[in-house]
């Protein structure tokens, strides 16, 4: 697959088929990932690999957490506060996309709660990666985290696999680094599931919007 294809093929998957990732693929996937930039080539990156019952505590532990609506204790705040255009908008427009791809209506509050569950079981992923970073990195080093998060789901495309990012599964990190033996000094920045795409389900089969990149970009001589 060349870079076009990958940078372009990649979506947000939320839905797998029941197929194990072998330990070699993943193995692959990190190994050209280990190739991101970096400031001053400080390599930030700390990953853990998650499955079977290691993973299925994570699960148990945020629809726990969820459920009994203990509030969200992220390391990172990732949205602001309060919207403002055009990014109000755009992330409207995307939560309507995905509803309207897993027909849920707009007054369907229970199916829509039900979509959001499904973050904490990966979507059915048998695989989810958790990226930290050390606390006492700056946060230049978070933009090099999110090149390798990047990099790591454009070698996931190689070998016909799909991922989805998930802030969502780093609302409770204490639970996560407990879970994972993961010292506090690491902040967990995000999940993200991977695994063979259930090309079946609808969910998949839409695609989120994207401006012109004339609408962002300014030419100068
Ligand atoms: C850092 C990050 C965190 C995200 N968190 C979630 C999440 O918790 N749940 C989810 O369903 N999608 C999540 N997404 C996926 C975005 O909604 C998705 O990337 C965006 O709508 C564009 O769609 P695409 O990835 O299919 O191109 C996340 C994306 C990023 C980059």
């Amino acid at each position: 697959m060349n870079i076009n294809e990958a940078i372009e093929s990649r979506i947000s998957v939320r839905a797998y088929i029941d197929k194990p990732v072998t330990n070699d693929t993943i193995n692959k996937i990190l190994d050209v990932a280990r190739w991101s930039p970096s400031g001053t080539n400080t390599q930030p990156w700390k990953v853990a690999v998650v499955q079977g019952s290691t993973k299925q505590t994570i699960t148990d532990g945020l629809l726990n957490a969820v459920n009994n609506k203990i509030p969200p204790n992220p390391d990172y705040q990732y949205y602001p506060e309060s919207w403002v255009e055009p990014f109000k908008s755009r992330r409207f427009q995307c939560g309507m996309d995905l509803y309207e791809a897993l027909d849920i209506g707009r007054e369907d509050k229970e199916k829509r709660l039900e979509a959001g569950l499904a973050n904490y079981r990966f979507f059915g992923a048998p695989v989810t990666l958790f990226f930290f970073i050390d606390k006492d990195m700056g946060k230049g080093s978070w933009v090099d985290m999110g090149m390798f998060i990047q990099n790591v789901m454009l070698a996931a495309r190689e070998h016909g696999l799909g991922t989805c990012p998930q802030a969502s599964t780093s609302d409770y990190p204490d639970l996560v680094r407990k879970a994972l033996n993961v010292p506090d000094q690491f902040s967990l920045i995000c999940g993200v599931a991977l695994g063979y795409p259930d090309d079946s389900e609808p969910v998949n089969q839409y695609r989120t919007q994207r401006e012109e990149a004339s609408s962002f970009t300014t030419w100068f001589d």
